[in-house]
């Protein structure tokens, strides 16, 4: 995945620009590059091959510098070919003025292509990132950090950039929203990074950036505002990034950083889907996707509840049958095989013992048609499946699946719009406008994770509470059991979750004033029958704690505690519904004092049966 280094110092900074790049190939990338300021021009180096191969070429060059940027990219707008790998320069290669490397999407990038080709700009990448340059070249003023802040508001959609400018040689300013962005203090020079480990060695006093700031990087100064332009003071912190801590960042416990790691992880599994393409799948895919008429997803815990909400999604748009099994009794359970099934195991780990057995089992009863959505691609499952789609949660440290469910979420959500692609089940129109909004996700996310400072004023409530019910109806009853698995896994209360109209059929005869009954309301089509479930818990004196959508029309008032979330986000709406139970469950347990990442009784990866 894209990683960003920047340097402003009185040394040659090329050494630390590759150092930086090299301790960032573990993300991924298919190209790479550097810009430096030398002798009052921009001159930059750019690859298609490995580090290693650019910093021969910036050798063979002679290329050395005080100030610059560098990048490694993984493509998604655009091919990954020289002319497109970053830094991009404005306003031409010849003349330029500007250097600016990005990581993200830039959603209005067409808009702004138009606007700028209008104006006389000769774009040489098909880049989302060039009409960046462009437009701080055509904005610039004078004053190159005055002019990002403006620059960045006419930007939709998830970006870190850094940029310098052929003007202010000793400067360097850089800006984050959705993209995680640090900064490094060095004695009289500065760095920014996209990840603390890019730095190791060169500094270990970093600040991270918060949504919306833009820092301003001098010698011997740095300077940094909020969105709304107003001075910020950030912490500098000390990190030594080859320890647990350094990773950590400025996090308490892994599960908290994992949880808003999430718009970046989900930008990383979704990057380079410009398109419903069954080859994104793997090889064949296309093939095996027109051959099956039914679905059997196997997996455990949480990623069987990302299989459950699969089956809402693909049966309700592609219209394929979707049976879902533990993987722990689908193996030894009698059932009926077709050979026309699609078997898809879900499994972050893919090291899952019930998963892998189940798997063999479903083999052996004859369905050969496998896919694996799996979070490590050296496993045991993408090496036993046919097709594999990689979600690019990253390292998952914390016991309680966060980041993996929901990178989980969107791998199978493309799987739901390929698959009714095939079967005919999909409109252009509707392709569209719902890649639109998984692109639109990182953003989505960012704001149910501003929604933290209310939810932990909940989870004093529950921290003093031995039970808690959920509810939820349709596709996020599977976030209500995901929710309930979280709140019991950390914090070890007991909590238990129902499709709300499930509620009369039994488990109403739990509801007293003691029980908190945490309800999921999105402003969906069964809205005003929860509105009816809800009104059974309160008859009988049941506190709920209702995570509505901001257009669903729920007050708060007697023993009803309301949270907004943005506006229903359709069929993603489970995505965003359940960042905010992972919060609860977090701040819960915090309240109570558990181990966090290592709840007890349990492991990582569950490797035997
Ligand atoms: O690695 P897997 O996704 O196959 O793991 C499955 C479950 O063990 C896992 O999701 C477990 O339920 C987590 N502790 C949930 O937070």
């Amino acid at each position: 995945m894209c990683g960003i280094v920047g340097a402003v110092a009185q040394r040659n900074i090329t050494p630390i620009l590759l150092e930086g790049l090299k301790r960032l190939e573990y993300r991924g990338y298919d190209s790479c590059g550097v810009a430096l300021h030398v002798d009052g021009q921009l001159r930059r180096s750019r690859s298609t091959s490995r580090v290693a191969d650019l910093e021969q070429q910036i050798d063979e060059a002679g290329m050395q510098g005080f100030t610059g940027i560098a990048h490694t990219r993984w493509a998604t707008h655009g091919a990954p070919l020289s002319h497109n790998a970053h830094p991009h320069f404005s306003p031409s290669a010849d003349l330029a003025r500007i250097a600016l490397v990005h990581n993200g999407i830039i959603e209005n990038h067409d808009d702004l292509r138009a606007e700028l080709s209008a104006l006389g700009y000769v774009f040489q990448s098909q880049t989302d990132t060039e009409v960046i340059a462009h437009l701080v070249d055509h904005m610039y003023n004078g004053d190159l950090f005055e002019t990002v802040q403006q620059a960045v508001k006419r930007l939709q959609g998830a970006y870190a950039i850094a940029v310098f400018c052929r003007e202010e040689p000793h400067r360097v300013v850089a800006a984050r929203q959705g993209s995680p962005l640090i900064v490094g203090i060095g004695q009289g020079e500065n760095f920014v990074a996209s990840d603390a480990m890019a730095l190791a060695g060169t500094t270990d006093q970093i600040i991270y950036l918060e949504e919306g700031d833009v820092v301003d990087l001098q010698l011997g100064r740095t300077w940094i505002v909020d969105v709304h332009g107003k001075a910020a003071q950030r912490e500098v912190k000390t990190v030594h990034a080859h320890t647990g801590a350094a990773e950590l960042g400025p996090y308490r416990h892994y599960m908290q950083k994992e949880i808003f790691e999430q718009p970046r992880v989900i930008g990383d599994t979704l990057e380079g889907v410009t398109g419903i393409m069954p080859e994104l799948f793997g090889d064949g895919a296309y093939a095996v996707f027109k051959q099956i008429d039914r679905v059997l997803i196997l997996a455990c815990g949480t990623s069987y509840y990302a299989g459950l909400t699969a089956k809402y999604w693909i049966e309700s748009v592609a219209k394929i049958a979707v049976n879902v099994e533990i993987a722990s009794e689908y193996r030894y359970r009698d059932s009926v095989p077709h050979p026309n099934t699609l078997v898809v195991t879900i499994t972050q780990s893919g090291e899952t013992a019930d998963t892998l057995a189940a798997l063999k089992h479903a083999r052996g009863l004859g369905m050969e048609h496998t896919l694996t959505i799996c979070n490590v691609a050296t496993s045991a499952m993408v090496r036993e499946c046919k097709l594999a789609y990689i979600t690019r949660a990253g390292v998952e440290v914390g016991v309680a699946s966060t980041k993996a469910f929901t990178t989980q979420l969107a791998a199978l959500f493309l799987l739901t719009l390929t698959l009714a692609q095939i079967n005919g089940r999909l409109s252009d129109e509707e392709e569209a406008a719902q890649l639109k909004a998984m692109r639109h996700l990182p953003v989505a996310i960012s704001a149910v994770l501003a929604l933290e400072p209310q939810i932990m004023a909940w989870a004093d409530d529950f921290a003093r509470k031995e039970n808690a019910l959920f509810l939820g109806r349709g596709m996020h009853y599977p976030i209500a059991l995901e929710g309930a698995l979280k709140l019991k896994e950390i914090s070890y209360i007991h909590a238990e979750a129902y499709p709300a109209g499930e509620l009369k059929h039994g488990p109403l005869a739990l509801v007293t004033e003691e029980m908190p009954v945490v309800t999921i309301a999105p402003n969906d089509a069964l809205i005003e029958k929860l509105k009816s479930n809800m009104q059974e818990v309160r008859a009988r004196g049941g506190q709920l704690y209702v995570f509505a959508d901001v257009d669903s029309r729920i007050t708060s008032g007697e023993g009803v505690h309301v949270i907004r979330l943005p506006e229903h986000y359709g069929l993603l709406s489970p995505i965003l519904h359940v960042v905010s139970l992972q919060l609860l469950a977090y701040h819960s347990a915090l309240a109570r004092g558990t181990d966090v990442d290592k709840p007890r009784n349990l492991a990582k990866s569950v490797t035997v049966e």
